[in-house]
């Protein structure tokens, strides 16, 4: 009997794993030692085989780990070099008596995955197309429901991403997976058919965000972003959850430029001084991602690269390349908005809309100052 040979096709794991270690003067920028120490931690995973590719970078006060390697989704060596790698810079951050030191480090023993311990995750296992660009973001001063809104541009709306109306490699529409952060469940809509089903529950940013979308001819995944809810598990304020998202590009799925053309324009976010108003996102390059102003105004960037071979495409001297996509005037407009609506929604103070709803207020300290009121109350 002829043995049968399986081949295996070759996988390539992206991983985004970040984290708030402490922040130089507040918490509006990753200063260069603790950078140091994702830098050195990294080097050496690639010297020992355990990663194939990475580059660190920081987003306002979240120190990002970017990792390519074949180890697979929720690897538990991937996850406890990232969890070793914040351990080592929150203690930095604590000697230099850095601002928030350790401030996402939720939980101090480590089992295996970083997922529900306060960093936040984006992983996608691939098999590599012919050629497969990938688009990270990463935002800091907001949340996960902070990309749905791009996330149903790009994937959903035909009057963003052309390809949806010209190319047939596109028209059998996209799923998107929703998670109910609240109750901990997820549902998975089909677009054009389920358009409105899914507005309907992602237009509710601060509870329903997008964990996952597949392109629905053939489940090609193409993008994962990362929905943790740091007080739902710390069941305080400690900090917003400051997301990332990996998309991938091209060749039947969304172009790079599609991809990019929701932040032509800025929007409101949740988020911004002590996680409690919405802000409009700003996109920036890695050197403009500081948040100054009232903590921000909230700021993503997005980083475009390819992989290849399970690493990320490097230039001659095995650097990986990577282009800073935000670091471009034709953001000029948003980022002019982006200021504009910083100063209207100011002028508001701390008068709703300006600051968060109550539900959200829950996880901060102004439930502290009503209970000091509490005895006050007279029958009316
Ligand atoms: P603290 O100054 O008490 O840390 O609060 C402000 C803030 O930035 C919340 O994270
Ligand atoms: P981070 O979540 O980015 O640490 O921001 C905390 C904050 O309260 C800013 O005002
Ligand atoms: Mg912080
Ligand atoms: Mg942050």
């Amino acid at each position: 009997m002829l043995a049968k040979v399986v081949y295996m096709a070759r996988k390539t794991t992206i991983s985004l794993i970040k984290c708030d270690v402490g922040s130089l003067a507040g918490h509006h920028i990753v200063p260069k030692p603790l950078l140091n120490v994702g830098e050195k931690n990294l080097k050496k995973a690639l010297e020992k085989g355990l990663i194939n590719s990475y580059y660190v970078f920081n987003v306002g006060d979240d120190l990002q780990l970017l990792m390519v390697h074949e180890r697979g989704e929720e690897n538990p060596e991937i996850h406890k070099l990232a969890w070793d790698t914040f351990q080592e810079a929150s203690k930095k951050a604590l000697e230099l008596k850095l601002y928030g030191a350790g401030q996402d480090l939720l939980k101090t023993a480590f089992s295996g995955n970083v997922r529900g311990m306060g960093p936040g995750v984006a992983e996608m296992e691939i098999e590599e197309r012919g050629s497969d660009p990938i688009v990270v973001f990463a935002a800091d001063k907001t949340s996960a429901g902070a990309f749905n809104f791009p996330l149903f541009r790009i994937f959903a709306d035909p009057m963003n991403t052309a390809g949806l109306v010209i190319d047939p490699k596109m028209s059998g529409g996209f799923k998107f997976e929703v998670m109910d952060t609240l109750e901990n469940k997820k549902v998975i809509l089909k677009c054009p058919e389920e358009m409105y089903e899914l507005l309907a529950l992602i237009g509710t940013v601060q509870r329903y965000m997008v964990s996952r979308v597949w392109r629905a001819n053939d489940d090609l995944i193409c993008s994962v972003g990362s929905v943790t809810r740091l007080s739902l598990i710390a069941g305080k304020y400690v900090g917003k959850d400051d997301p990332v998202l990996i998309i991938r590009a091209q060749h039947g799925l969304p172009a790079l430029g599609e991809v990019l053309v929701p932040f032509m324009h800025s929007y409101l976010v949740e988020g911004w001084m002590r996680g409690s108003h919405w802000g409009p996102i700003m996109p920036v390059s890695v050197k403009d991602a500081k948040c100054t102003v009232f903590d921000g105004p909230p700021r993503v960037v997005a980083l475009g690269f390819q992989v290849s071979n399970s690493r990320i495409a490097a230039d001659d001297d095995g650097k990986p390349m990577i282009s800073d996509l935000f670091d471009d005037h034709a953001f000029d407009m948003a980022r002019t908005e982006a200021v504009e609506y910083a100063s209207m929604l100011r002028h508001m103070g701390e008068f709703e809309p300006a600051r968060l709803g109550i539900e959200e207020m829950e996880y901060t300290t102004l439930p502290q100052i009503l209970e000091k009121l509490k005895g006050r109350f007279e029958p009316a």
